[in-house]
């Protein structure tokens, strides 16, 4: 009996694994959608329903820009919240928070500041110097979802509030620039851990990325600290990528009044970034480029 490495019968001189050891016959395209299906519940996009994605994502894109260009001192949160709201309404748009969950979400975007790690709710607050905040848009334009969020630092910022800003984006980026098929989902954590690690911060574990698309909160869950989720990229998966990065603890404490905005446990600050990704044979494409 030959072993894979050993020489292949016909005398090629190469291993029998690279030469005439039984292939399994190629999975189509199908099989796969069925599979991710079944077995983990994540929708693999037909090529409509990619674009369809994209566009809502190149529109939430949109709106973060301006949203973020009008992040500026004395300007409320609610000012912020109230002109993303018009721009998806302008374009035939909904945003996605409005009544979304239980509590019902109560504004159409989540703006974040300082200690708030996610899910801040737009108030009469006014931006103040020093403050580093995160506006977080989907939007759904023709029943598909784009999600995508990133921070704003107001006049000069303390070192500590800085570098959850630097460090987040990096890890964002880090994590966006591996994603191709094949690579298991757990591989997105690793980079993003060791780099906030390596940089004396740590990572929210209580919140994580997710599959979008034609819903908000889809499979699979992409946690974004070190963990064992085997399953393998995908074309035609899209998901988000969006770390949250603590100065100090990763301990996320939610409001038991408004039941949303999660803080930090000790106070310290927190950043986040977020993009829409679609895995595509060659690697990936952001389906919320900034700038577009
Ligand atoms: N946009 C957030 C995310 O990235 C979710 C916000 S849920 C809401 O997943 F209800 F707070 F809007
Ligand atoms: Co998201
Ligand atoms: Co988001």
């Amino acid at each position: 009996m030959i072993g894979r490495n050993d020489p292949c019968w016909c005398g090629s001189g190469q291993k029998w694994k690279k030469c005439h050891y039984p292939k399994l016959p190629p999975q189509d395209a199908q099989t796969v959608r069925d599979e991710y299906h079944s077995k983990y519940g994540i929708l693999i996009k037909t090529p409509e329903q990619i674009e369809g994605i994209r566009r809502a994502g190149h529109l939430a894109a949109k709106i973060l820009e301006a949203t973020c260009t009008m992040a500026k001192e004395g300007v409320t949160t609610l000012e912020l919240n109230d002109l993303a709201h018009q721009m998806h309404l302008d374009a035939g748009a909904k945003p996605a928070p409005l009544h979304y969950g239980e509590p019902p979400f109560p504004k159409s975007v989540c703006i974040s500041l300082n200690d708030v790690i996610c899910h801040g709710i737009p108030d009469h607050t006014q931006l103040r110097q020093g403050d580093i905040l995160n506006i977080d848009i989907t939007a759904i334009l023709d029943g598909y979802y784009g999600d995508c969020s990133r921070m704003v630092c107001i006049g000069e910022v303390d070192p500590e509030r800085r570098l959850v800003v630097d460090v987040a984006y990096e890890c964002l980026m880090r994590a966006v620039a591996i994603v191709k098929p094949d690579i298991p989902v757990s591989a997105i954590g690793d980079v993003i851990e060791g780099y906030a690690e390596a940089h004396g911060c740590s990572v929210v574990h209580q919140f994580v990325g997710h599959g979008v698309g034609v819903d908000f909160h889809e499979g699979p869950q992409v946690p974004h600290c070190r963990n064992t989720n085997s399953i393998r990229l995908v074309p035609g998966m899209t998901f988000t990528i969006e770390p949250m990065i603590n100065a100090g603890v990763a301990d996320a404490v939610v409001d038991s009044k408004d039941r949303w905005t999660a803080r930090t446990r000790d106070g310290k600050p927190s950043g986040q970034w977020e993009h829409t990704l679609l895995v595509t044979e060659e690697g990936h494409e952001i389906l919320t480029p900034w700038n577009c």
